[in-house]
């Protein structure tokens, strides 16, 4: 192989390798967002789903779900009326496929409360292993007025499956809602912020840029149920639940309790984006819902109110604190803009009604708001179709940016690392935007996050690299999963309510990600780019920060490959370097909660001799070398 560090063929985008966040599989509620309650508010249909009666040793009483008198997004509360004062009385909460804790640590369980009828009543907390009392506390006080009320408590022991009391002592009635739990170990130690280990699964990636918030989730099973970012800022009061898009069954499988609290809005996700480093990059409904569900569409007449939200969108992240939704962000707590960059308009909406409405999105935004890149969506459709027709309407249209999805067999990405070999170099951009290897070797429905799925994703990406003037943003795809609470595999990181781990895609994404370079560099075999030949797959970048010539080798042979990479042109290097290995003998290999390392890089040093660079590439291994020129 020869690389030339003469000649950079072309910038690579400091957005290159991102993430895709979706409230997919738990990936919000009960994942990344670690409120601990399921149904804190009561506002899911059914008002108690989640919910169940504690009322044993004699004790009597009923609960009720009642209706707030005031108009606003928070509807119902509980009633809790209790008969007597003996034994325990109050409700239970599963949380979100259970409830775990972990030992000295600090949980903050807060809650609004108001007398309905009685004095001295006491709201006392439990947390219970079994029959075992492992945290406690209790909070009086209550007076007919709404009020917010808090009680601490530390857990004796660390356990995924706590039980959860919330308990009334004294005689008669307390209206209750918004019962809200978090542990103190929070992203950064936020107020009702993220959990900590998933953020830093994320931060790790060193991501160009976050995603949000989907996917389908964007345009909603019909309009109604759209995703509004207006409706997911401010007050946890004012943000509207609703039923998750994927609340449906999908795959053989049905999570009838999935709502979004919104506890993780817009804010929120700027807020992550800024904290891991990465570029916000928001998608907004275009007034088409889901063509896999109802694919209503909102008239062109009635646009209006889906254009003003990206307009007003725009002004949130970078309006100064004067504007309107400026001064929103600052009252969050943000005075200073976020810098959005990238509005992205529609998901997955492919026929020319789309191409109407993004016109119209188009016009206005750029009018008002020029340096803000836009994205367009396009095929290929999940199952390969490509969408010749949209392509040729976003030419025609000139449009920037256009995210293509792929959802295909390990094979197809082998054998498409060509992919954008000839795509218009003057054309529309492209962005990768949903990606991922499904391997269906284990069942149909259950395509797992094995080694072939990752390698053959690695040798593909090896393409985007090479294809960095046109594909300027790529992300894999869906991103988060909860063991006991997905719809939809394979996903980049599974997590139960303690545990974490990243894939062997996780760890292939981050190979790229943390080695991006910012030029491309020509790496070929006899005057020709690698892309397959043999089982090999190569790409090639220089970092001009640090003088580092990054090279990435993909070999999906299981025969040992012998390589040479001759540097030509201006070397000062120092000789040595490094390469980060990351291989295994069995296609189905994977990593898991309890194995989360089985699949990882290994570390190894490499030399320059001569201006060149042997190097011995294990069967099937992703190979990322970095060495001084
Ligand atoms: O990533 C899961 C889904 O796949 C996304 O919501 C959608 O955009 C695609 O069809």
């Amino acid at each position: 192989l020869v690389v030339d560090l003469n000649e950079k063929v072309s910038d690579v985008s400091p957005t290159m390798w991102g993430l895709f966040f979706e409230d997919i599989n738990f990936a919000a509620d009960g994942g990344l967002y670690a409120e601990m309650i399921k149904n804190y508010s009561f506002e899911f249909e059914n008002p108690m789903m989640g919910w169940g009666r504690v009322e044993d040793h004699g004790a009597k009483g009923y609960v009720f779900n009642r209706k707030h008198e005031a108009a606003g997004a928070n509807h119902k509360f509980l009633r809790m009326q209790r008969l007597n004062e003996e034994g325990n009385f109050g409700v239970s909460n599963q949380g979100f496929r259970g409830i775990a804790v972990k030992e000295g640590l600090k949980y903050t369980l807060t809650f609004i409360a108001k007398v309905a009828k009685g004095e001295n009543l006491t709201v006392t907390a439990k947390l219970w292993d079994k029959d075992q009392l492992i945290g406690e506390g209790s909070v009086s006080g209550f007076s007919d007025e709404w009020a917010e009320y808090e009680i601490e408590m530390t857990s004796s022991k660390t356990l995924d499956g706590v039980g959860f009391q919330f308990l009334l002592e004294g005689e008669g009635e307390l209206d209750v809602d918004m019962i809200s739990m978090f542990p103190e170990d929070t992203w950064k130690g936020r107020k009702r912020g993220l959990r900590k280990d998933l953020v830093q699964l994320l931060a790790d990636m060193n991501p160009g840029f976050l995603r949000f918030p989907g996917g389908c989730i964007v345009e909603g099973f019909d309009l109604e149920n759209r995703y509004e970012w207006k409706k997911t800022i401010g007050n946890m009061e004012d943000r509207e639940v609703i039923k998750n898009r994927w609340n449906i069954e999908f795959a053989h499988r049905t999570t009838p309790d999935y709502y979004q609290s919104f506890g993780i809005g817009f804010f929120e996700y700027f807020q992550l984006s800024e904290d891991i480093g990465a570029e916000p990059l928001p998608i907004l409904s275009c007034g088409l819902a889901c063509q896999f569900n109802t694919g209503e569409q909102v008239p062109i007449g009635a646009l209006d109110e889906y254009v003003n939200d990206a307009l007003d969108l725009i002004e949130f992240a970078n309006g100064s604190v004067d504007s309107k939704w400026g001064a929103k962000r600052a009252e969050m707590g943000h005075p200073e803009p976020f810098g959005l960059k990238f509005i992205g308009v529609g998901n997955e909406n492919w026929g020319p009604q789309y191409i109407e409405r993004a016109k119209i999105f188009e016009k206005a935004i750029k009018a008002a708001y020029p340096d803000v890149t836009i994205v367009s969506t396009s095929g290929p459709f999940p199952d390969g179709r490509e969408f010749e027709y949209l392509w040729g309407e976003l030419r025609e249209m000139e449009a920037e940016l256009v995210d293509e999805h792929y959802y295909r067999p390990p094979s197809w990405f082998r054998e498409n690392a060509r992919r954008y070999d000839d795509y218009d170099r003057n054309g529309p951009k492209v962005f990768a935007g949903e990606y991922a290897a499904h391997s269906t070797t284990v069942s149909e429905n259950f395509k797992r996050n094995n080694w072939e799925a990752a390698l053959s994703e690695a040798a593909f990406m090896t393409g985007l690299e090479r294809n960095a003037d046109v594909v300027r943003l790529a992300s894999y795809a869906p991103l988060f999963a909860h063991v006991d609470g997905w719809q939809w595999n394979p996903d980049m990181i599974w997590f139960d309510n303690l545990r974490s781990y990243g894939t062997t895609n996780y760890q292939v994404q981050k190979l790229f990600s943390t080695n991006p370079g910012t030029h491309v560099l020509s790496i070929t075999q006899e005057g020709n780019s690698l892309a397959g030949e043999n089982g090999l797959y190569a790409s090639a970048t220089i970092d001009e920060n640090t003088n580092e010539l990054i090279f990435k080798i993909v070999n999906t042979s299981s025969e040992p490959k012998q390589v040479s990479i001759k540097l030509d042109g201006k070397y000062k290097g120092s000789g040595t370097g490094e390469l980060l290995e990351m291989a295994d003998k069995d296609l189905e290999a994977y990593n898991s909660l309890d194995d989360p390392e089985a699949v990882i890089p290994l570390s190894k040093s490499i030399e320059v001799n001569k201006k060149t660079i042997e190097l011995e590439l294990k069967g099937q291994s992703v190979n990322v070398g970095r060495v001084k020129v």
